[in-house]
């Protein structure tokens, strides 16, 4: 664009809209002195009354695609969520030749590649900072920060629900399970009424997606990241992990490996062991961190909050700014899904240290019979605990030698064969840093 004023339409005024309303209220002359731009907001979408928000001087609009027609627009700002009357309003809003700028993660993994072929198509921009780790400005540092790195790994806490509830099951004192605790999250608002995005790792896998494709220079591969959550994690895994000296946190892993003819990307989302000292384990509540690998600049880490009204808004206004600057045209992204040149390791052949609990009858035998199966199976024992030895029943603690997925699911699936287990096997990988 690169004009002085820069018009505004915004649909959704939830969550984040109301809060990119409130930065706008307070920050127009503050951008306007640093930038040289103005933000003047034309139209307001939204289908419902909101008292809370002065709208007086905006013309709304319950058809929020009376905005994507609207002449007077040239950004227009999707915050209603949900990928269908997202998408439909985007493709629009790009047909009549506005840039967009969205929050939306689920739409940028899931159909990113087609908006950002229909933005080329038609020399407008689709910006989604605010998608990934709210105030971190973790899309333009590897953007554009780190342009001139060939980028090795990505390594983060992308998931600011999942990092609370597991916080706060291991706070001191607290001994709450991971049901108390995600319904104490629910009532102060750390988690939605349906959590199982954030808490199943979609939300994750949906932003890592998004990383890994800046990153690497890879189409979207939403349904290539090997997904799993924190709901099945208990107390006993938590304590056990920091008697081990580990903390437990959910990653989000993006990986590549350089072979002559071809390059491996690993991409993965699961919770994991870390060791205390790691940098990541430092990262609590709900603050989100990311650290990236990169052959020339090295490691660097990007830490904040991953979410709220108020930094998501200061991502959303930074990529509108971004825009009404001139910067960035035309729409950068890999849409090419020609690239063979890349292979996305499927989950067997992903390698890594496990640690395993096992619940046992305390028999004569048992041991001998675990750690047979699991040599069978090249899975070589690095550290064997056993714990509750007073009951009749025991639970088994085992850290393994880095495994091939494929070995360690046999093993594990040998082992619930057995009529000494109490439960299913628990297994939880553990990452190093750089994340191996
Ligand atoms: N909240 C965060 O901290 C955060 C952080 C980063 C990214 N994001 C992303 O930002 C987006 C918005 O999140 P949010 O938390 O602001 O959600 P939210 O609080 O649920 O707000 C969404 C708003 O959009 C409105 N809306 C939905 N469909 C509409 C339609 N067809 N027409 C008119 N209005 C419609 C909703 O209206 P009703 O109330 O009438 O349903 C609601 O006011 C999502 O993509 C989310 O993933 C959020």
């Amino acid at each position: 664009m690169g004009s002085d004023i820069c018009r505004l339409g915004i649909c959704g005024l939830g969550t984040v809209g109301s809060g990119v309303l409130n930065l706008l209220a307070t920050q127009t002359e503050e951008i306007r002195r640093k930038t040289g731009t103005t933000i003047s907001l034309v139209q307001i979408g939204c289908r419902r009354p909101h008292p809370d928000c002065d709208l007086s001087s905006t013309a709304v609009s319950k058809d929020i695609f009376d905005l994507a027609r609207n002449p007077d627009i040239d950004i227009l700002v999707e915050l209603i969520g949900g990928t269908d009357i997202a998408k439909a309003l985007v493709l629009e809003a790009i047909s009549n030749g506005k840039h967009v700028v969205t929050a939306n993660k689920a739409l940028i993994a899931l159909h990113g590649d087609e908006l950002f072929r229909a933005a080329a198509a038609a020399g407008v921009q689709v910006r989604y900072e605010a998608a990934v780790a709210g105030g971190i400005p973790i899309i333009k540092a590897i953007r554009e920060g780190l342009v001139a790195n060939r980028i090795e790994w990505l390594l983060g806490i992308i998931n600011g629900t999942s990092n609370f509830i597991l916080t706060e099951m291991a706070r001191e004192g607290n001994h709450q399970t991971f049901e108390q605790v995600l319904a104490g999250a629910q009532r102060s608002g750390y988690a939605e009424a349906d959590p199982s995005l954030d808490v199943e790792g979609i939300d994750a896998a949906h932003k890592l997606t998004i990383l890994a494709s800046l990153a690497f220079g890879l189409p979207l591969k939403f349904d290539m990241v090997v997904t799993e959550g924190i709901s099945t994690l208990t107390l006993d895994d938590i304590r056990f992990a920091d008697e081990l000296g580990y903390r437990i946190r959910h990653l989000g892993i993006a990986r590549r490996k350089e072979h002559p003819d071809q390059t491996e990307i690993e991409l993965r989302v699961h919770p994991a062991l870390i060791p205390q000292a790691h940098l990541l384990a430092q990262v609590e509540g709900v603050m989100n961190a990311v650290m990236v690998g990169a052959d020339a600049a090295g490691g660097t880490m990007y830490y904040g909050p991953g979410a709220g009204a108020a930094p998501t808004a200061s991502a959303v206004l930074a990529d509108v700014i971004d825009i009404a600057r001139g910067n960035g045209s035309p729409q950068q992204e890999f849409t090419d899904d020609t690239v063979d040149a890349y292979r996305i390791l499927p989950i067997e052949e992903i390698e890594s240290a496990n640690y395993l609990r096992l619940g046992v009858h305390d028999r004569a035998g048992v041991m001998a019979r675990v750690t047979t199966i699991l040599s069978n199976h090249q899975v070589n024992i690095e550290a064997l605990q056993q714990k509750d030895v007073q009951s009749s029943d025991t639970q088994i603690i085992i850290l393994t030698n880095r495994v091939r997925e494929g070995d360690i699911n046999n093993a594990i699936d040998e082992l619930e064969a057995l009529d000494d287990l109490t439960a299913s096997v628990v297994r939880i990988r553990l990452v190093g840093l750089p994340p191996e």
